[in-house]
């Protein structure tokens, strides 16, 4: 697959793209925020899709055990996770299916702690949920974010859920064996329940794997829902695809049947082609798109230390985020607003706590060439920057 090759995203809706225009008017567009990626996806789940689309009636569809299958093949094969089928439930979205078991495995008031900075999803869905947002905030280590683990223990000791995202959305952390192995004890002292958003689970670099956090002792095994998906992996969000992997039998069922009633199990015609494509026939592409956000990410690491040194930030260890600090600037808030002004966007680092106002988060899932423009518009737009 070409990843040099831009693909034009013009009148596809794509949210990326349409959000901004009229702010950005008649300038360049260079969309660096949203999580998807400006790379097209493999020949196989287009040509999946454009074949079914050719058949002209696309009615209620049976989805057999084999999709569930396809999720646990991919799970063991991948990260270990030691599933069959029957521990599987299929789900439009991840958003969707933590908000399902979010309802069904706490009661409203009740504590549900994040790793902050954090996806601003899961804020306002626990609210919606009207249970309490309790944040633990990560802390800057001399090589990554830790988290603070006497702050988590504090913050757990009130709480009835831990709403991990691993690897973790903005930061770029994959925890490791240790750190994922402190938390699950944690939860076990305080009896949490574990909900894992593992959405990035496949993107990973260098010696960065993911380990999943109900493969660590017998207590997560019993108490984590875990919420994965093709869909960031294979670029394919619009198409409403994940999988929740359940061990504890009668937790599964609990969820397996709120899920069809609230009709979130309901995966439509296009994604169940989708999906056999990606996991069972794109591994050449997944292998070549890895490699390639590989190099757009060390990219960035080069440029910013040869052309913009004043920028903090730690190289992302998985995900398509550059979570960056601006706060050697002065007025590092406007800088947003500044970049807005040259075409560039980025999501503002408020949206993710309300300590990371001097922060912003660069998609790098682009081709080299988009790529490059943005990095040219930081290094403009903070070269006129005073330094604090
Ligand atoms: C951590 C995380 N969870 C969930 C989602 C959204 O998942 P879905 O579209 O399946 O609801 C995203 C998308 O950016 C994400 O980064």
């Amino acid at each position: 697959m070409d990843f040099d090759k831009r693909v034009n995203r013009d009148y596809t809706e794509a949210t990326k793209w349409e959000k901004y225009r009229n702010v950005i008017q008649d300038k360049e567009q260079i969309p660096m925020w949203i999580a998807d990626m400006d790379l097209a996806c493999s020949e196989a789940i287009q040509d999946a899709l454009l074949k079914r689309a050719k058949h002209p009636i696309y009615g209620y569809s049976d989805r057999d055990v084999s999709y569930l299958e396809l999720f646990a093949k991919r799970f063991n094969d991948m990260h270990n996770y030691q599933v069959t089928a029957d521990n599987i439930v299929l789900s439009t979205g991840v958003i969707y299916a933590i908000t399902c078991a979010l309802r069904l495995f706490s009661k409203q008031g009740d504590h549900v702690v994040i790793l902050s900075p954090s996806y601003a999803p899961f804020t306002k869905l626990i609210e919606h949920c009207k249970r309490k947002v309790v944040r633990s905030e990560m802390v800057k280590g001399d090589e990554r974010y830790e988290i603070d683990f006497d702050d988590l223990d504090a913050k757990l000791a009130d709480a009835k859920v831990l709403l991990l995202c691993n690897p973790h959305n903005p930061t770029g952390r994959v925890f490791d064996h240790k750190e994922v192995t402190q938390m699950a004890k944690l939860c076990e002292k305080h009896n949490i329940v574990i909900i894992s958003d593992e959405i990035h689970a496949d993107i990973t670099y260098d010696h960065h794997d993911f380990v999943p956090i109900m493969n660590v002792s017998e207590y997560t095994k019993a108490h984590t829902i875990a919420c994965v998906s093709p869909t960031k992996t294979f670029n394919m969000a619009g198409l409403k695809i994940s999988g929740v992997i359940i061990k504890n039998r009668s937790w599964y069922k609990t969820f397996q049947k709120e899920a069809a009633m609230i009709g979130i199990s309901s995966i439509n015609v296009f994604a169940m082609q989708a999906i056999k494509a990606a996991y069972l026939q794109s591994d050449e592409w997944e292998k070549e798109n890895r490699a390639y956000l590989k190099a757009n990410r060390n990219r960035i690491k080069e440029y910013f230390a040869s052309c913009i040194p004043d920028i903090q930030s730690y190289q992302p260890e998985g995900t398509y985020f550059y979570w960056i600090d601006l706060s050697n600037y002065q007025e590092s808030d406007k800088l947003l607003e500044k970049f807005l002004d040259h075409g560039l966007i980025l999501s503002g680092g408020l949206e993710f706590s309300p300590l990371s106002k001097n922060f912003v988060r660069l998609n790098f899932a682009c081709s080299k060439e988009q790529l490059e423009c943005c990095l040219e518009v930081m290094k403009e737009v903070l070269t006129g920057e005073k330094l604090k």
